[in-house]
């Protein structure tokens, strides 16, 4: 199968390197607009083929499936013109810069029956797998909150705010974990640099049955927080990705409510048990991301991360701005 790729920034000399070691994926051609950027990647990858224009790439008979990883503003135009030249497409994340162009594109890829993949990595980390399974095992019992801190000092970015930068990754994890959208969705940001960009925002998630969902992304933080705090009925999870390999731990911790109808009172009992560290894989995550895209296109298999997955991303994130920009109210979504 041969794949160009589009964006040879930060981020997508990481996807390029996992794409190249998949032997059944040849890389031919990358595209980036920036020349400095190109021949940089000439000094590691002397045989792939560079150009400045996407359109290169997108327009090649020679090319099966494209990769772009450009900053969010262009994924929609990009994606749009690979689909339509009957490429398939993995995406970053997110999809699209706005709900209307995340659904085109699911539109798009269905009517030419191409492969539309979003790379949401953190869904083929080991820790992520781990904690999906000890939630689909029960052990965790019905899940009551999730709660979801994202934060670090940068990368800002000048086409979107912090929650469409960072809480794409908290919003992958907690759909795929629970497997279902959020009833009410609101958040609240600020901004600190002058150009009306939100550096920090709050999101927080209601479900119909109770549970409580809330992500906290931040570009302007002293210290990098990446935790994850996950309440069942029966356990709780901390999953900390700073940590280096014990990301995951298992608390046996819990309570159990008794009311007393004469006294009107709630007594308490609180369990505290043991801590569990369950080994949690090392496989780089965007190997199973790469892989996971070439199964689908070989094999008609489903990913993980499909553009149905990424959109659902994307509705969550468009409610949260619309919240956003009217000071926090809530945003229900249509049922
Ligand atoms: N999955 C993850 O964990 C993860 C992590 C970081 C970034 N990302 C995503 O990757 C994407 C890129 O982010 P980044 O941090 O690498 O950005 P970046 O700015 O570092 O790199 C983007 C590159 O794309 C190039 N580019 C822009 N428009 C182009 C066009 N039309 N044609 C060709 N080249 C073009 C730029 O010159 C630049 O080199 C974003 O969508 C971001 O959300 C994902």
């Amino acid at each position: 199968m041969k794949i160009g790729v589009i964006g040879y920034g930060y981020w997508g000399p990481n996807v390029l390197r996992n794409m190249i070691a998949h032997t059944d994926a040849h890389v031919s051609v990358v595209a980036d607009q920036n020349m400095e950027r190109l021949a940089v990647l000439k000094k590691t990858y002397p045989a792939i083929q560079t150009t400045t224009d996407a359109l290169d790439i997108i327009n090649s008979k020679d090319i099966d499936a494209i990769v772009i990883a450009t900053p969010v503003h262009t994924h929609h135009p990009l994606a749009r013109a690979a689909l339509l030249a009957g490429k398939h497409v993995l995406v970053e994340k997110p999809l699209a810069g706005s709900l209307q162009d995340a659904e085109d594109l699911v539109a798009l890829a269905e009517e030419k029956h191409r492969v539309l993949m979003v790379d949401h990595t953190f869904l083929y980390t080991g820790a992520v797998q781990t904690i999906k399974k000890l939630i689909d095992s029960g052990e965790i019992g019905k899940i009551q909150s999730f709660n979801s801190t994202r934060f670090n000092l940068g990368l800002f970015q000048s086409d979107i705010n912090v929650l469409w930068d960072l809480a794409p990754h908290d919003l992958s994890i907690l759909l795929y974990l629970v497997g279902r959208m959020p009833t009410f969705v609101n958040a609240i940001g600020a901004s600190h640099t002058g150009n009306a960009i939100e550096n920090i925002g709050y999101l927080t998630m209601r479900y119909d049955d109770g549970m409580i969902a809330h992500v906290s992304v931040s570009w302007v933080s002293p210290v990098k927080i990446r935790q994850t705090l996950i309440t069942g009925d029966k356990k709780m999870i901390v999953y900390d990705d700073t940590e280096p390999t014990e990301k995951v731990r298992v608390y046996e911790t819990g309570y159990t409510v008794r009311n007393d109808e004469e006294k009107r009172r709630l007594y308490t009992d609180y369990r505290s048990g043991d801590i569990h560290i369950p080994k949690t894989s090392t496989k780089e995550a965007l190997q199973g991301v790469v892989e996971d895209f070439v199964r689908a296109i070989q094999k008609g298999t489903q990913p993980l991360s499909d553009a149905r997955f990424g959109l659902n991303v994307v509705r969550i994130l468009d409610a949260a701005e619309r919240s956003l920009k009217t000071g926090g109210a809530e945003v229900r979504f249509a049922s």
